[in-house]
């Protein structure tokens, strides 16, 4: 796979899908501007490189449809404020119109194109589409590392019609992170799972298995977990079908010698509410009729010292309900604990993400990843389709 810095763009079109898939309120305003933020390096190196910059990505999930509540309207306005200039919107992705825009631009000039997902042949990976896309450019560049799970047009197909492809920055990044964390590990290894379900996650566990040295698990799935060890968990969501999955994961565990570590406590509710009555409980004394909504404090004292002698760390999934404060402590005294482990740490998936702002300790993260399927399908060990893409065009070309 080539990298951005091995190019040439002097007088180059250069066209850079990225990841602005941004999270907007109702008022179309971006709540949080980490993924345009990031490929900002990709973006700057090609401006003052000369080429034409042409920047790709899509919004939301339009249906293949025009809708101007996905247009990339308010992404133009954000990345004409980070870059100090004005980025014009295309009225397309495609198309005569943008063509000649294109040809207008000066060297070291930039261009977001309109939602790549306004077209229906984005997402199952035309080439009848991705040749409309590979009209406009002369290079490619793959700087979307959060739809790079994804064969969509713009990440899987355009490279096959492109002569030059290369990984922007933050795709290489994400991935050197990922790598140093997961396939040539400082050790011991400790991997955090959490979130709500065993099945979502099922084969990034047996991944993992594979290659920690200890795993933490918390959150609801932690539930199947315990009552694979026959602890009855009340109301708490629990995926009665993987009970027996759960048993033979924490034998293989066993087996292999890597350390498995369950919740020992909990704050329990009658309901998932922010007004419900709480209590700190063992695990084994939750009462009849109420759900484990977070991990106690009992738990953070064990996780965090299993946590002590990690060299490296990879975190994905909160501890809890995390969202309402009463259940958000032990998922805050995690991302404590892990910000200021001796160890080089990794963070990815939406939530987390979202949990270690929310703690504001995201400085003392090593990595935060921008990906949140893309991460988990690198941690069930899967080679994404948007790298195997741009391997494929290297070894063509
Ligand atoms: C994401 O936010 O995870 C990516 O942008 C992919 O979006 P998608 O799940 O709609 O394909």
């Amino acid at each position: 796979m080539r990298y951005i810095d091995e190019l040439d763009f002097a007088g180059k079109r250069a066209f850079i899908r990225t990841d602005f898939n941004v999270p907007l309120d109702d008022k179309r305003n971006i709540t949080d501007d980490t993924r345009i933020r990031s490929v900002l390096p990709t973006i700057r190196y090609a401006m003052d490189k000369g080429a034409k910059v042409i920047l790709a990505s899509h919004l939301g999930r339009p249906k293949g449809k025009r809708d101007e509540k996905y247009s990339l309207a308010p992404v133009a306005r954000r990345l004409s404020e980070l870059l100090q200039r004005d980025v014009p919107l295309a009225p397309d992705c495609i198309g005569a119109e943008v063509e000649s825009m294109i040809g207008a631009m000066p060297p070291g000039g930039v261009i977001l194109l309109e939602n790549l997902r306004f077209h229906a042949e984005e997402e199952p990976n035309s080439p009848e589409f991705a040749q409309k896309l590979a009209r406009l450019c002369d290079v490619y560049i793959n700087d979307a590392f959060a739809v790079s799970h994804r064969a969509n047009a713009s990440v899987g197909a355009i490279t096959e019609f492109v002569k030059e492809c290369a990984a922007g920055f933050l795709l290489k990044e994400e991935l050197t992170y990922f790598y140093k964390a997961m396939e040539a590990p400082a050790r011991p290894l400790v991997a955090i799972v959490g979130g709500a379900k065993v099945s979502g996650k099922l084969k990034a566990l047996e991944n993992i298995l594979e290659k920690a040295d200890k795993m933490i698990i918390g959150g609801a799935m932690a539930n199947t977990f315990l009552k694979a060890n026959n602890i009855s968990v009340g109301t708490s969501l629990v995926e009665d079908d993987l009970v027996e999955t759960a048993k033979n994961i924490m034998a293989k565990a066993a087996a292999k010698g890597v350390k498995f570590y369950l919740p020992v406590d909990c704050v329990v509710a009658e309901k998932l509410d922010a007004q419900a009555v709480i209590k700190i409980t063992t695990v084994q004394e939750v009462p009849a009729g109420w759900m484990i909504l977070d991990i106690g404090p009992a738990s953070t004292a064990v996780f965090g010292e299993a946590l002590y002698d990690a060299k490296t760390i990879i975190w994905n999934g909160p501890m809890g309900a995390f969202e309402i404060d009463a259940f958000s402590r032990g998922t805050m005294a995690m991302v404590s604990q892990v910000a200021n482990a001796h160890a080089l740490s990794i963070v990815g998936g939406g939530d987390t993400d979202m949990a270690v702002h929310k703690a504001g300790e995201a400085s003392k993260i090593s990595f935060i990843s921008t990906g949140g399927g893309a991460f988990l399908e690198l941690l069930e060990g899967r080679e994404l389709p948007g790298v195997a893409a741009l391997k494929k065009c290297g070894e063509e070309k």
